[in-house]
């Protein structure tokens, strides 16, 4: 392991007090700088963000989008390859996930009605994605700013043409007006938490794509029934109008709206884009270091709500692993296990190596047993009951299986989890963490060991919320240590829950050096320390989101307990001020999610999501970043990355 050489883990920095402030706030000894933030100009040809929402539309394909989420810094030799060591000068991707609220964006926040203005709709599409820079350092220090002009920036958006490769590819599921024969497809959204591959290249995952097309009312009928089953499976019933509207305007280019709706309108799948929903909900694989390279939609990874996907630990002659969760309530978890086996030769090979170790494998669903063990159910056409007699699905071939996962781990009973998030693996031991945000669907009576919380939060303003309020951590060891093995043993790392709750809620022991809720973004560094992030509506009464910096021990630790719904669960570690400690808390309004750090550590990123949410152009509740620095300052709030760096240039906590 990394960290062999050097002492055990230790938290050694003072814990950040739980706070409502404006301001990212981290330990005595940080500072924080802002890389970039909405809007912000990519190249030297387009003006600074004006504060008004002035900018076009067109200039989106050049300033940096909206709902700044998961990202990857990747060192960049003096070449302009994948340098794994280079902490001076690197490409970062960020995605940008969603425009919630856009009043960072259009001139007097979003124009209300049923019927959206072309142009609106075109700087939304725009500010979707990925947003690919060049970071350097200057001569001296561990700070990063952007090199701005770089011929490596570059945004990825809902309008960027990308292929489909894998089994999916040319499928009848996926063949539009855009692509008769199903091999490409326009634009990647929702783009939610990341991953990166061994050989270098990143992944951008499509979550809640469900909010950007429409279905209308009548469509069920021009639909064979499976179709009906599928689309209703994955949320999108007849006679939904999507939250974007983006299928609305009445100027412009038709067929760029009509490419958000999933009705049915013509002849045959060729007319129309009654396909359209599920060409989402797909990994997108993207090579940063060829600016010119066309993103590629990995299908053998399956089709959900993607929050993320995360390599195991790379082992020469061994199949590759992808671990990804589909966050939405009772859904699943999910692994990805290469045909092709590893090997170093490939690292720097881009699309290629995207070729070699995604296009073909085998898609896993997890169940989580009672004692403690696991196992992952093949996902694979003609195995386990997924066939064309299946009475949940009639599935045709694999394609059918991929793209429609969610029914297919529906037919092998999968172990249905509270909202699955982000993955990390342990990269001292292989251990797959992965965070389960919280389920306010989860009730009393379907409680399960795996997610064995329900219980009554009466403390959050005049709400009572109710279930699994706080989230919690799971972790897994594969059998043998061995990412590709198809049994598993598991427990419960971490309990979310606020510090004064009830003994059989805080089962984790929290107090206020590290109480949290609603963990989502989790990350190891290379020093297997681990990095937790929260998005939460429960426990911003009391405090902003925040990250926490962890030492984990292994799978296997704890004792049971037993939770408020007397679950007995399978515990990790208690708690304790020196395992677990809040490093940052964001300014208000705020979801912390997406982290990254130079290789030498010293060098972190974060990302603050939507400030001031809840505010709008009139009542702000918010002006940060320009907060951080100006606390009287009336600025629009934006989705930005911070830069965070020790003030004596040493390593990030230790
Ligand atoms: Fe976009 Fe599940 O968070
Ligand atoms: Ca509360
Ligand atoms: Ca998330
Ligand atoms: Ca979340």
């Amino acid at each position: 392991s990394s960290n062999d050489d050097k002492a055990p883990l230790a938290l050694n920095f003072d814990a950040v007090a739980k706070n409502k402030l404006d301001l990212v706030t981290v330990p005595a000894g940080y500072q924080t700088s802002i890389l970039h933030a909405l809007g912000d100009p990519l190249s030297l040809a387009d003006a600074a963000w004006a504060n008004d929402g002035s900018e076009s539309a067109d200039s989106y394909n050049r300033r940096v989008g909206d709902g700044h989420d998961g990202m990857h810094y990747f060192g960049l030799s003096d070449a302009g390859a994948y340098s794994a060591s280079r902490s001076d000068r690197g490409l970062l991707c960020v995605n940008n996930e969603y425009v919630v609220r856009p009043y960072g964006l259009h001139a007097s926040g979003r124009t209300s009605g049923a019927t959206r203005v072309a142009a609106e709709v075109d700087k939304e599409v725009n500010a979707h994605g990925v947003t690919i820079c060049e970071v350097r350092r200057g001569a001296s220090g561990t700070g990063m700013t952007m090199v701005r002009g770089s011929s490596f920036n570059r945004r990825i958006t809902s309008a960027t043409p990308m292929d489909f490769a894998g089994p999916v590819k040319g499928s009848s599921l996926v063949k539009t007006k855009y692509s008769a024969d199903g091999s490409s497809t326009r634009g990647t959204n929702n783009n939610c938490a990341n991953g990166y591959t061994p050989w270098g290249t990143y992944l951008t995952c499509e979550e809640n794509f469900t909010n950007v097309v429409s279905r209308a009312a009548g469509d069920d009928a021009l639909r064979s029934p499976a179709e009906v089953t599928a689309l209703n499976r994955y949320r999108l019933k007849q006679g939904t109008a999507s939250s974007y509207l983006w299928d609305t305007p009445t100027t412009g280019s038709a067929d760029d709206y009509a490419r958000w709706t999933a009705s049915v309108t013509g002849a045959s799948a060729t007319d129309d884009y009654r396909n359209a929903f599920n060409t989402f909900g797909w990994v997108v694989e993207i090579d940063p270091f060829d600016p010119s390279s066309k993103p590629v939609k990995r299908s053998a990874l399956g089709r959900f709500a993607h929050e993320g996907a995360w390599p195991c630990n790379p082992v020469a002659g061994k199949p590759l692993v992808f671990y990804m969760g589909d966050d939405s309530q009772n859904e699943y978890i999910y692994k990805f296990v290469s045909a092709a086996n590893w090997d170093a030769a490939d690292i720097g090979k881009g699309l290629a190596a995207g070729a070699k170790y995604m296009d073909a494998g085998t898609l896993y669903v997890a169940k989580f047993n009672t004692d403690g063990s696991g196992t992952w159910v093949e996902l694979t056409f003609g195995k386990n009951g997924l066939t064309a007699a299946n009475a949940i699905y009639p599935f045709a071939n694999q394609a059918d299986v991929l793209t429609h996962a969610r029914l297919a781990a529906d037919s092998v009973g999968a172990t249905k989890m509270d909202r699955p998030e982000w993955g990390a693996v342990n990269p001292a031991n292989g251990e797959v963490y992965m965070t389960l945000t919280n389920n306010s669907s989860r009730t009393a009576s379907n409680t399960d060991t795996a997610n064995p919380r329900y219980y009554e939060d009466l403390k959050s303003g005049t709400t009572t919320q109710k279930g699994n309020v706080n989230g919690h951590i799971i972790r897994w060891r594969e059998a043998g240590s061995d990412a590709a093995a198809v049994t598993f043993a598991w427990d419960i790392y971490l309990f979310g829950a606020e510090a004064t709750a009830a003994a059989n809620v805080n089962l984790s022991k929290l107090t206020d050096v590290n109480d949290f809720s609603s963990p989502d973004g989790l990350w190891f560094d290379k020093n297997g320390m681990l990095w937790i992030q929260t998005d939460d509506g429960a426990y911003t009464d009391v405090t902003n989101c925040m990250m926490l910096a962890a030492i984990p021990g292994k799978v296997g630790d704890g004792s049971a307990v037993t939770a408020a719904s007397g679950m007995p669960t399978l515990k990790g570690a208690d708690a304790s001020a020196t395992t677990v400690r809040r490093f940052l808390v964001g300014p208000k309004d705020c979801e912390i999610t997406g982290l990254a750090m130079t290789p030498d550590r010293k060098t972190l990123f974060v990302n603050v999501q939507h400030p001031g949410e809840n505010g709008s152009l009139t009542t702000p509740t918010s002006a940060w970043p320009a907060s951080q620095t100006d606390s009287a300052s009336t600025k629009r709030p934006r989705s930005a990355t911070v830069v965070v760096t020790r003030t004596d240039g040493g390593e990030i906590a230790v």
